[in-house]
């Protein structure tokens, strides 16, 4: 296998200083690891991706793989749900039992921190958490987030489906990988996305995530968040939709008519729904249950105080939300960086008149 190896393909480069300060201070003032931009489209990854990078480009992958990829907070807990159901026929008690996060291992979340530092990082936070901060328990589940999965998912049982998160774009991932593996990949809205991510810095932010959304929105839309250029990631899948491997899906169709997208996840998957199973899983992929559903919430965290009150993982659930965080200046300055961003492509949302 070895000497299969495909060397990595892209460099990184460091961030400037002017914009290492624009992130500390808008976004992320206490994350222990800087940014750096990868490739030839610059993404923005953590720098402790680097270690992994190679190892993720050569992932050995299996015919019953079934990858859930996306932007992050474009809906991929809510595609999670509803691929691993089909995909398990509708096995909703061990869908209820084991909690979502170790259904699917999370191919890049171990990029967020790097292994020997992850104590200073604690200590730090510790300094201005809230009163029921659980020191143990945070140190514990970030000694798991920060190791890489890919050995992980090497021992799967090959017997076992493997289910795999994703918010990396297809570039980063095994170049032939839909030669072998499935994925469905689930775009969204810029603007909703944005106000999304914002609001999760802000959930898993330890109380120092401060700016507005507007230097939120300054940030994301200078592609200088986590995996921006938004544009790049949505176009690299879409340029993949019609392999048979891929299926493409948008957060504001599973929105409007979730029994269309669920037939489409069926059909993927070579699975058929009557409609009393179709009526179940539209009201358990409901936001309202979702909100309630520790299996996919994170609520588990809440009592150790890693969740910043008023904050929630499953948050709203709506497309169109953003018009209440954009004036007219951020709207018109949206309109045009869409606007842009679809000239060279004919990827085009559905909910946009374009
Ligand atoms: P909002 O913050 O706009 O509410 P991801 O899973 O990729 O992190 O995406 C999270 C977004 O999907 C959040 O958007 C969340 O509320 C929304 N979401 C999660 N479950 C949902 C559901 N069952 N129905 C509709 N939206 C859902």
């Amino acid at each position: 296998m070895a000497g299969k190896e495909l060397p990595f393909p892209y460099e990184f480069e460091e961030l400037k200083p002017e914009e290492e300060e624009l992130i500390k201070t808008t976004v992320y003032p206490t994350m222990p690891v800087p940014y750096v931009r990868l490739g030839p489209k610059g993404y923005i990854v953590f720098k402790p991706y680097m270690k992994e990078a190679a190892n993720i480009y050569n992932m050995p992958l299996r015919p019953t793989d079934v990858f859930v990829a996306s932007y992050q907070r474009s809906g991929t807990t809510w595609t999670q749900e509803l691929v691993w159901l089909i995909a398990n026929d509708l096995n909703y008690e061990q869908a209820a039992e084991i909690p979502l996060t170790h259904r699917y291992p999370f191919l890049d979340v171990f990029m967020y921190f790097d292994e020997d530092t992850i104590e200073e990082y604690v200590d730090t936070i510790t300094k201005t958490a809230a009163e029921n901060f659980d020191r143990e328990k945070f140190l514990g589940v970030l000694r798991v987030v920060a190791k890489p999965v890919i050995s992980l998912l090497a021992a799967a049982p090959l017997t076992a489906k493997r289910f795999i998160k994703t918010h990396l774009p297809m570039s980063l991932l095994p170049p032939k990988l839909l030669d072998t593996a499935k994925m469905v990949y689930v775009a969204r809205d810029p603007r909703d996305v944005a106000v999304s991510c914002f609001h999760h810095a802000r959930l898993f932010g330890m109380g120092g995530c401060h700016g507005d959304f507007k230097d939120f929105w300054n940030l994301f839309h200078r592609d200088l968040f986590t995996l921006t250029p938004y544009f790049e990631h949505v176009k690299e899948a879409w340029e993949k939709r019609d392999d048979p491997n891929m299926l493409f899906l948008f957060y504001e169709d599973l929105s409007k008519d979730l029994p269309a997208s669920i037939r489409q996840v069926a059909d993927f998957l070579g699975k058929q729904l009557n409609e009393e199973q179709m009526n179940r899983l539209c009201d358990h992929l409901s936001i309202e249950n979702f909100k309630n559903n520790k299996s996919v919430n994170y609520e588990d965290l809440r009592d150790s105080g890693v969740l910043a009150n008023g904050e929630t993982f499953i948050r709203k659930g709506k497309a169109g939300g953003w018009r209440a965080y954009f004036d007219d200046e951020m709207t018109q300055q949206a309109e045009r960086w869409i606007e842009d961003n679809l000239l060279d492509t004919d990827l085009r949302f559905p909910h946009i008149r374009h």
